[in-house]
């Protein structure tokens, strides 16, 4: 028996997903997201997050991501984000690539989290020497964040309003946004919109769809014509664009991604107690979302891997492991795992 909780990038696609697919696969549709459903995402996300949302479908969380920063960031412009954010160590250069110069200033931060006392000083850092410097242009934020931790809505508004002050744009990564909306158990405007992020990488891959992403600017529709040719000129302009769309709409209807959000965290949550009370492991942070950081030994985890319990060592070490919990993560899954580490 093995079970695999390696990353939530390789869960399937989930069944009401595909069968929007399937009926999205009849007769033809204008291509370039012409076509219905691309049609209908702006007032579908409008209405999602009570606000006017222009939206960009795309197939990955990293051209969302770069399409959001470079829309905003002129090639002299700098962008603060965490030292372990994604966008600095698992887009190979792609936000400076689309940017065309654009610089990344990572910043530290305890439990993965940026804090405006932080960022205030790393804005000041660089910004001293006037035409000669970058220029401070944008704050990236991931939610929830690379070590499954969520920041809460008063985090979200205080980083905001510390960038907004110093004119900084603001992006949420939300790569897995469904696991933290289901963590903090708000309305997802209260935590982007309303709290003052200008733009969010909307998940949707890892949580169920395929290949799947939205790229969701609030209140700025006047910034869509460069999104566009930017999606345009790197060649994530899908001709067949409605079956991304299709997905997309699926996804949020009836609050499905929330559902598959929920049961993902709830996963995560029970190998969280088990951690918790075992003698010799520990968590390396917090588990609010679907991630569970653990600290072992070497030879815990050889054990967990005779069980047949798939996961991921830290790269370069091997006493730390990550276990990524999914839609599709079953209890026996879990079980197994709860299992392995109790021997
Ligand atoms: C925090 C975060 N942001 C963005 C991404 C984007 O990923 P991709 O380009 O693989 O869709 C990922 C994927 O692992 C991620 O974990």
């Amino acid at each position: 028996m093995t079970a695999n909780f390696r990353s939530d990038n390789e869960t399937p696609v989930a069944t009401a997903i595909m069968d929007a697919i399937v009926e999205a696969n009849q007769g033809t549709a204008w291509a370039y997201a012409e076509d219905d459903w691309s049609n209908r995402l702006n007032q579908a996300f409008s209405e999602l997050f009570r606000t006017d949302a222009t939206v960009i479908p795309v197939s990955t969380g990293t051209v969302a991501n770069a399409i959001a920063l470079a829309t905003v960031t002129p090639p002299w412009g700098s962008v603060f984000c965490h030292s372990g954010a994604h966008i600095q160590n698992d887009e190979c250069g792609a936000p400076e690539f689309f940017g065309n110069g654009k610089r990344l200033v990572p910043v530290d931060g305890e439990h993965a989290k940026l804090t405006p006392a932080a960022l205030k000083r790393a804005v000041r850092a660089v910004e001293g020497h006037g035409i000669h410097s970058y220029k401070p242009t944008a704050l990236s934020l991931t939610q929830a964040t690379e070590g499954g931790t969520v920041y809460s809505i008063e985090e979200v508004r205080a980083l905001c309003d510390s960038a907004h002050t110093m004119d900084l744009v603001t992006h949420m990564d939300g790569a897995r946004f469904g696991n933290a909306i289901a963590s903090l158990g708000c309305h997802p405007a209260e935590v982007t919109v309303e709290a003052g992020i200008d733009m969010l990488s909307f998940g949707a891959s890892k949580n169920g769809c395929m290949a799947a992403e939205a790229l969701v600017f609030f209140n700025q529709p006047s910034l869509r014509e460069t999104a566009e040719r930017l999606r345009k000129r790197s060649g994530h302009l899908l001709s067949k664009m409605r079956y991304i769309s299709a997905q997309l709409l699926a996804y949020i209807e009836d609050d499905r991604w929330l559902e598959m959000a929920r049961h993902a965290n709830f996963q995560a949550a029970r190998f969280a107690s088990a951690v918790k009370e075992h003698s010799e492991a520990s968590l390396q942070f917090p588990v609010q979302a679907n991630e569970v950081f653990v600290q072992w030994t070497k030879a815990g985890f050889d054990h967990l891997e005779s069980q047949g319990i798939q996961f991921l060592l830290w790269p370069g070490r091997d006493d730390l492991a990550r276990f990524v919990f999914g839609h599709s993560t079953s209890d026996e899954d879990t079980r197994l795992l709860v299992t392995a580490l109790a021997r």
